[in-house]
């Protein structure tokens, strides 16, 4: 499995969202389907461009065969394909292998990372919209339905109003004296823009509007939201403005999360954001909890506009990211802040009234980054030596021996392959005081990624005690590991005499 440092932030997400179902993609599973007439059309390189470019709107799934995910959705969609084709206008759903070699120029056009991925594709594929609606049946047709439709619905009414706020979305409502004009069509533009993130209204009085000034008179937008204010106006209509407007006030100053899915596509906001990301995990049924909340978010509301987002998470739903942090239920309540280049900052039994001065102090480059590390083994009596991130710089940087250091997931078949045959390098230097063999589990303790560059498990390196630091790429043999070691090794009499001439 390769493995990306870029990918981290993603990565994270998907331990928060996911946690638990990422295996699934591996296992394969799912009965076959029984032989009925098909509703979902299938395309592949030889007539997808001249098909997407006959419609308006078409819903296109890049599968993989072997896909688990993939094979759940398949009969939900499936379904979905039946009911949407009664509609009308009626709505084509399409699936396109992306494993098959053919069709990869087109999976790699789509940007397509991951099975499966379902996209929008409208006007002859010319803008192309990420599906973000649900994965069974009822949910992909209503979901369709919506996006097929008009971006924006007029609302007549109260109740029109009542039937699209909804206490978990975001809401965006232009109000016009008339439905028509430069502003209105900005309005337009904004909502096709936007929609697969938001919903749209617009009126032509704001007295149907549940919230905010209802003798205001239009032209104006009126964002209505979950959290904070609620409520916003704003009178600004260049295109761009209005899209900042919407995607700056559609992030809660405090981000929540909990098992409510409700908050979850605020979160995936949180981890999309290009900020540092501050995360304060406690026990949602304590107490304290809403000092901790007043606290937490008067801390957010002054970095407000400063690179940095805040998230509280309630640790029953957050055991996702403490193994991915390496952090401890003793711990909780606990801040942790990561920043784009991967660095991690950890406030431990904090007390509502420290947040403050600690994010200052983070802020102020006060704070030593924190490193996740497996404590550091008592005996450490095996012939290959247990290296952890606390004792790493000590084990094989200043130890003037010559290391081979295996960085390896526990979970790595070539590892569990390569542990006896390290065993036995590590035995046959059992009289050399000047070499040592050595692993770290790499996925336990966080590894320097300006030292060590891992793609994959195992990755091997060697450090010479006079400190060159070589990958080790050869055979995974006893005697070619061996002879590596002598060919690079430095004798600890050659340091010596090398110190003594100086
Ligand atoms: C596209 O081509 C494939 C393979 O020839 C075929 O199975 C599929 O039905 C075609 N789809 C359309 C819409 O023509
Ligand atoms: C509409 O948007 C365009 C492009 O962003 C902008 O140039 C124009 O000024 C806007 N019109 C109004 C009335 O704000
Ligand atoms: C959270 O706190 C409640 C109330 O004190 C307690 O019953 C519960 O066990 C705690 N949950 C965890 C995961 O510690």
């Amino acid at each position: 499995m390769a493995l990306s440092s870029k990918g981290c932030l993603s990565l994270l997400l998907v331990v928060f969202i996911a946690a638990g179902s990422i295996s699934d993609c591996i296992s394969a599973a799912a009965a076959e389907e029984s032989e009925t007439k098909e509703f979902v059309v299938t395309l592949d390189n030889s007539n997808f461009t001249e098909f997407v470019g006959k419609h308006k709107f078409v819903v296109v799934e890049f599968y993989a065969p072997w896909c688990g995910h993939c094979k759940k959705l398949a009969p939900e969609y499936e379904k979905a394909a039946s009911i949407l084709s009664t509609i009308d206008p009626s709505v084509v759903l399409a699936k396109i292998d992306a494993n098959e070699e053919q069709n990869k120029v087109i999976s790699s056009e789509f940007e397509v990372k991951g099975f499966p991925t379902i996209k929008i594709l409208r006007y002859g594929g010319s803008v192309v919209q990420e599906y973000k609606g649900p994965r069974e049946a009822d949910g992909i047709v209503t979901y369709l339905k919506k996006q097929s439709g008009p971006a924006s619905n007029e609302i007549k009414s109260g109740e029109d109003a009542s039937s699209i706020i909804d206490d978990d979305k975001i809401l965006v409502v232009g109000v016009f004296p008339e439905f028509s004009g430069e502003k209105f069509e900005n309005f337009t533009t904004l909502s096709e823009r936007l929609r697969a993130d938001y919903e749209f209204g617009h009126t032509l009085d704001a007295k149907h509007l549940p919230r905010g000034d209802s003798s205001a008179a239009g032209p104006f937008v009126r964002l209505f939201k979950p959290f904070d204010e609620l409520v916003l106006d704003f009178q600004d209509f260049d295109v761009d403005a209005l899209v900042k407007f919407v995607e700056e006030n559609s992030i809660p100053t405090v981000t929540l999360f909990n098992k409510d899915p409700k908050h979850h596509p605020f979160v995936i906001k949180f981890f999309n954001s290009p900020n540092a990301k501050a995360m304060l995990f406690l026990n949602f049924s304590i107490e304290q909890f809403d000092s901790f909340k007043s606290k937490y978010h008067e801390v957010a509301q002054l970095y407000k506009g400063q690179d940095l987002s805040f998230l509280m998470g309630d640790i029953e739903a957050s055991q996702g990211a403490f193994q991915y942090f390496g952090l401890k239920d003793e711990q909780v309540p606990l801040i942790i802040i990561q920043t784009n280049d991967g660095g991690k900052y950890l406030k431990p039994n904090v007390d509502p009234d420290q947040i403050s001065s600690w994010v200052k102090d983070f802020k102020d480059g006060a704070v030593q980054p924190y490193k996740k590390s497996e404590p550091i083994p008592e005996a450490n009596s095996e012939p290959v030596k247990v290296v952890v991130a606390d004792n790493l710089q000590d084990m094989v940087f200043n130890s003037g021996k010559n290391v081979l250091l295996e960085l390896y997931a526990p979970w790595c078949g070539h590892c569990k392959k390569l542990a006896p045959i390290l065993d036995e390098v590590a035995l046959s230097f059992g009289n050399d005081a000047d070499v040592l063999i050595a692993k770290i589990d790499a996925t336990a303790n966080d590894i320097p990624q300006d030292t060590f560059d891992v793609k994959g498990y195992p990755t091997l390196y060697f450090r010479s005690s006079t400190g060159n630091l070589l990958q080790y790429d050869g055979d995974r043999t006893k005697q070619d590991m061996i002879d590596f070691i002598q060919k690079n090794r430095a004798t600890v009499a050659k340091q010596e005499s090398a110190n003594d001439e100086l």
